[in-house]
């Protein structure tokens, strides 16, 4: 029944979102939000599920035949790109409110073609899948992003290990195997991607796997205890030595996604921003120690339940320094936010980003903004100013865009926040949210630059 419910509007939403995407190709459709500062946030909003564990989950049912059904997933725009690319390969997807139905008995195709790929990396999940499963896999180089160069080389030595053949032509990963055998995997960096690549790769190799040094991020852990619920013999979840016993063949199972932690955190720090009191609900406190140890140190008073934060921000803002790192480090997904944060604080302070060295498109426009800011490559010294003053900015890649409008909720007058299609592919409705908590935010449909 709920499948049918859900056919009803996949017409609706589904091709809407395509649509308007393919309008935002054109250039001919691009939203921007207009804010204007100095309203405090109070009240209650419920977390969406998390962006990065549904677009892990996605591809994982390439690994065995049949129907899925996904609840708590986001509304997102990277979630209809991973859609449309399953769709590409024969998986029919059926799409209602925070369901995603995902039939894979007819896939056909098992290329990722870099259309796709080039507007998500996470397009290179299919990758471990298509070559366990299929024997073959042709997926697209994601070549850079936004703010630097993102390498592919762990994903495809993870799957080389497994005795996959893999070649590099025209621009695209070709890979083919007849079965995978176990092997062990040391990563030498810490690779959420590549770990989740090469876990769906090993579950259906012969033999017992091992991978060191694995990601244990909690989209990670979500992915590996999928993987489980389809029959897979996994030890380790959740640790960096991983163990798996691969298995003949896998089933379909349901899922339901983990909340988001990166949404749930940029909203803390919103609260903490403009001095305001909310309680975030349908979340997970305990995938966000290191942001909330930041937060209690910068002055808020947060309470944690089983499924809520609630944060109570001080007057003013203290000075913290903080240094991105693996999970269950300060998240590198949460930098821009921070260094907004920051740009308001009595004092100075260090924010460094240890994994990715060029992530710093923002300051440039936090500067606009009337931030004092200096940039020395992974390390920026932030120096707190009385306040921000609204200004036209643009925005960049997902997490920059969403630090400009925290900047835009505290500055003076009028901000435009130009190009939020970069928002909308990991913050469902955030404009919507934010007004839920007294925010003045209105998003202005198709404006053309
Ligand atoms: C994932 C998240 C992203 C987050 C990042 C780090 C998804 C869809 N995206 O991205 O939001 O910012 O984790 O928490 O889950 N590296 C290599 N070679 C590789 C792969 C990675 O050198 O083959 C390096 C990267 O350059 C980076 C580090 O490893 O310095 C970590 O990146 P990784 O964990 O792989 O990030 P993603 O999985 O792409």
């Amino acid at each position: 029944m709920i499948l049918k419910d859900i056919r009803k509007t996949e017409t609706l939403l589904f091709g809407g979102l395509s649509c308007i995407f393919a309008l935002h190709r054109k250039g001919k459709l691009l939203d921007k939000f207009v804010i204007t500062g100095g309203k405090k946030l109070r009240g209650k909003i419920e977390i969406s599920g998390a962006k990065n564990a549904a677009l892990a989950l996605m591809p994982a049912t390439l690994l065995a035949s049949g129907k899925y059904l996904f609840h708590n997933m986001p509304e997102l725009r990277d979630i209809a790109t991973m859609g449309k690319l399953m769709q590409s390969m024969g998986v029919e997807v059926t799409k209602g409110e925070h369901l995603l139905g995902l039939n894979t008995f007819r896939v056909n195709n098992f290329e990722a073609p870099y259309e796709h790929v080039k507007k998500m990396r996470a397009s290179i999940y299919v990758l471990g899948p298509l070559i366990a499963r299929y024997g073959q896999a042709k997926v697209s180089l994601p070549g850079g992003c936004a703010w630097g160069p993102r390498p592919v080389n762990l994903h495809i030595e993870g799957i080389r290990k497994l005795g996959a053949r893999v070649e590099i032509e025209k621009g695209y990963i070709n890979a083919r195997a007849k079965r995978l055998k176990a092997a062990r995997i040391s990563f030498d960096v810490s690779s959420v991607g590549a770990t989740g690549n090469a876990m769906m790769a090993a579950v259906l190799a012969r033999g017992t796997s091992a991978i060191e040094n694995a990601a244990i991020e909690p989209e990670i852990t979500a992915l590996g205890e999928f993987l489980v619920k389809m029959g897979a013999h996994i030890n380790g979840i959740g640790t960096t030595k991983i163990e798996i016993e691969g298995v003949d063949a896998l089933h379909p199972a349901d899922e339901t996604m983990i909340p988001d932690r990166i949404e749930t955190a940029t909203f803390l720090v919103a609260a903490a921003m403009t001095g305001g009191n909310v309680k975030l609900e349908n979340c997970c406190p305990g995938h966000l120690s290191a942001v909330i140890a930041k937060l209690e140190e910068a002055g808020s008073v947060i309470e944690t339940g089983n499924d809520w934060i609630s944060i109570k921000s001080a007057k003013t803002v203290k000075p913290v320094d903080v240094i991105t790192a693996v999970y269950p480090g300060f998240p590198t997904d949460m930098q821009a936010q921070w260094m907004a944060l920051m740009s308001i604080a009595r004092g100075s302070s260090v924010v460094t980003d240890s994994i990715y060295f060029d992530r710093f498109k923002h300051v440039p426009e936090l500067l606009r903004l009337g931030a004092d800011i200096e940039l020395n490559n992974n390390t920026a010294i932030v120096k707190g100013v009385k306040k921000l003053t609204g200004a036209k900015v643009m925005s960049t890649d997902l997490r920059a865009s969403a630090s400009l409008v925290l900047a835009g909720l505290v500055a003076e007058g009028r901000t435009e926040v130009l190009r939020v299609y970069h928002l909308d592919r990991g913050y469902e409705r955030l404009e919507k949210k934010l007004q839920a908590l007294g925010a003045e935010i209105q998003r202005v449909a198709g404006q053309e630059y």
